[in-house]
């Protein structure tokens, strides 16, 4: 069994079915992050690059769009599937199934990107230095991952409000595996200079997201993805019910014209192949 069997059955099931399902919105909100990622990368017409993680393919994708051949990776076979279709009779865009933390790859890629899809390695360590093989001696990593919940209200401020209504549990260890896992920026530093990269670049990216048109929207977005929707999914009944009256209260605070708006803020991480 994988290092990582965990996430290949949660990205299997129905969280992979979720996101194919809100792909559209989930894309839109994330445009501004997606656009300063791809800034970064820097993709030009002739290099070979893999997305990491890429999930419903939208970087893969817009990666191509910059006439770079594009490998598109990822655990998740409904988000693949349908990252497949989207792609259909685009020139240099190639998808597979497999796991980047142990997936053979040769040395002849000029990038390894990813947006938010490299957060979730048993062994964070063994597999950046996998990835690191694919890489051109000159080739370069540029990814996104989060900061922690607490520098992110669009998901800390529906969070605060719902985890009363938990049940009482040990706090989750913030390194394990998921969207938080690189949280701590010396961690993240330590993990990829183990993994053998040099000039390790990482930056605050602070952006505001765009949840909901309005508070409905938002509410039913929060249920859907995200650590919200995972606290949801442990509630039921009366529980649930007033725990989103009380998620949509605190999110009443962040309604404008433009619908409902929260900070987010990432790391902007980039790193050369060899020392
Ligand atoms: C938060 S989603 C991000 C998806 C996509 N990059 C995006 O921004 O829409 C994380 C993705 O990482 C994928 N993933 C997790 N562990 C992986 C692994 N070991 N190898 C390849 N993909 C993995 C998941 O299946 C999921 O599609």
């Amino acid at each position: 069994m994988s290092d990582n069997q965990d996430q290949i059955d949660y990205w299997n099931g129905e969280a992979g079915a979720t996101w194919v399902r809100v792909q559209e919105r989930l894309d839109a909100m994330l445009e501004p992050l997606s656009k300063v990622a791809v800034d970064k990368a820097n993709p030009v017409s002739g290099e070979r690059a893999i997305d990491v993680g890429c999930g419903c393919g939208a970087t893969t994708l817009a990666l191509a769009a910059r006439g770079t051949a594009v490998w598109g990776v990822d655990i998740s076979e409904p988000m693949l599937a349908h990252a497949k279709q989207r792609g259909a009779g685009m020139e240099h865009v190639a998808f597979s199934v497999a796991d980047a933390a142990s997936q053979a790859l040769t040395p002849d890629h000029d990038l390894i990107f990813s947006r938010f899809g490299v957060m979730f390695f048993a062994d964070p360590v063994g597999a950046f230095t996998n990835l690191r093989s694919g890489l051109k001696a000159d080739g370069r990593l540029v990814f996104l991952c989060w900061q922690s919940p607490r520098e992110n209200p669009w998901v800390s401020v529906g969070g605060a409000a719902i985890a009363p209504f938990l049940p009482e549990a040990e706090p989750p260890d913030p390194k394990a595996p998921g969207p938080f896992a690189f949280a701590d920026r010396d961690y993240l530093h330590g993990i990829l200079s183990q993994a053998g990269y040099a000039d390790i670049n990482i930056d605050p990216v602070h952006v505001d997201l765009n949840i909901g048109r309005d508070l409905d929207d938002a509410m039913e977005f929060q249920g859907q993805v995200g650590p919200a929707a995972r606290a949801l999914a442990e509630l039921s009944g009366e529980q649930r019910e007033a725990a989103l009256a009380a998620a949509r209260e605190a999110l009443q605070a962040f309604v404008t014209p433009q619908g409902v708006v929260l900070g987010s803020a990432t790391w902007l991480v980039s790193a050369k192949a060899a020392g």
